[in-house]
């Protein structure tokens, strides 16, 4: 078929991981630089955290904040890493945030923010990339997704909400991708320790593992580890990995 089929990978890829510098993104980027990436290391807010990745990663990489809520401040990081390192060719979108509350006593801005957040963040990052991807007829997107996106748990519309949406967007942008050699994929992490769990009652948590397949939590070195099945595989695209524990299948 003319004018489709996969280009060739670069030799060392610029790699984009929003929420670097968080608990699994600080993994996912020192996984992508042992892969052989150019890591954008991003973060919200704790810059001396995504500072303290970047100096454990041994290839260039830089070091950049900005709200992928917001299209402008996701361009403008995008303009910045594209200066430093070259234009991005895998993005994960890693970064999240979850506001837990019952919908009826939830105030409608927290749940706004989860879903400019986690879900038009996830857009925001992949739509400034494609242009680049899909020319070159390389490129792949990796959604950090949860269990949540698919099982209840009272307390996480939102969050479930705009995980059940990455979900669906992962798939519907592979069937668009697939012919470009872009693949688009979603791995689904288990309970891990980390920022986004910390506070959580440890006798809940406790139980959550406990009553788990596989019953223990989940490393965050674990799930960094699937970064280089989505980065090897051209034929797997539109697929949910599931890195849980078994939870997804109680
Ligand atoms: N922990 C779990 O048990 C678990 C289970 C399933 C799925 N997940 C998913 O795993 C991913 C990583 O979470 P984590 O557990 O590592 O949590 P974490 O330690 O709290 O990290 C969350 C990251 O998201 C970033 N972030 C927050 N608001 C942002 C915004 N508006 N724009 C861009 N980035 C923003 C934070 O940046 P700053 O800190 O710099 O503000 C931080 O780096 C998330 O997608 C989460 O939903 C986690």
């Amino acid at each position: 078929m003319s004018g489709q089929g996969a280009g060739k990978r670069p030799d060392t890829p610029v790699a984009l991981v929003t929420g670097a510098s968080g608990g699994l993104g600080q993994a996912l980027a020192v996984e992508l630089d042992a892969l052989g990436c150019r890591v954008a290391v991003h973060y919200r807010r704790a810059a001396e955290h995504a500072e303290a990745v970047r100096a454990k990663l041994t290839h260039d990489a830089v070091v950049v904040g900005a709200d992928v809520g917001s299209w402008e401040a996701t361009r403008e990081m995008y303009r910045r890493v594209e200066e430093s390192l070259g234009p991005i060719d895998v993005v994960v979108n890693n970064g999240a945030i979850r506001r837990d509350a019952l919908m009826a006593m939830q105030s409608p801005d927290d749940w706004h923010e989860v879903i400019r957040t986690n879900l038009l963040g996830t857009f925001h990052t992949s739509r400034v990339a494609l242009p680049h991807m899909l020319r070159q007829r390389w490129g792949r997107i990796v959604n950090v997704v949860s269990p949540s996106g698919l099982i209840a748990t009272a307390g996480q519309t939102a969050y479930s909400a705009s995980k059940a949406g990455v979900i669906g967007m992962t798939r519907t942008l592979a069937a668009e991708c697939g012919r470009r050699g872009v693949t688009v994929n979603a791995v689904s992490p288990g309970f891990m320790i980390t920022g986004m769990t910390q506070g959580l009652p440890e006798r809940i948590t406790e139980d959550m593992a406990r009553k788990a397949p596989v019953p223990r939590f989940v490393t965050v070195q674990e799930v960094a580890r699937s970064v280089s099945l989505f980065l090897d595989q051209d034929c797997m695209t539109g697929q949910v990995v599931s890195i849980d524990s078994g939870v997804s299948v109680m």
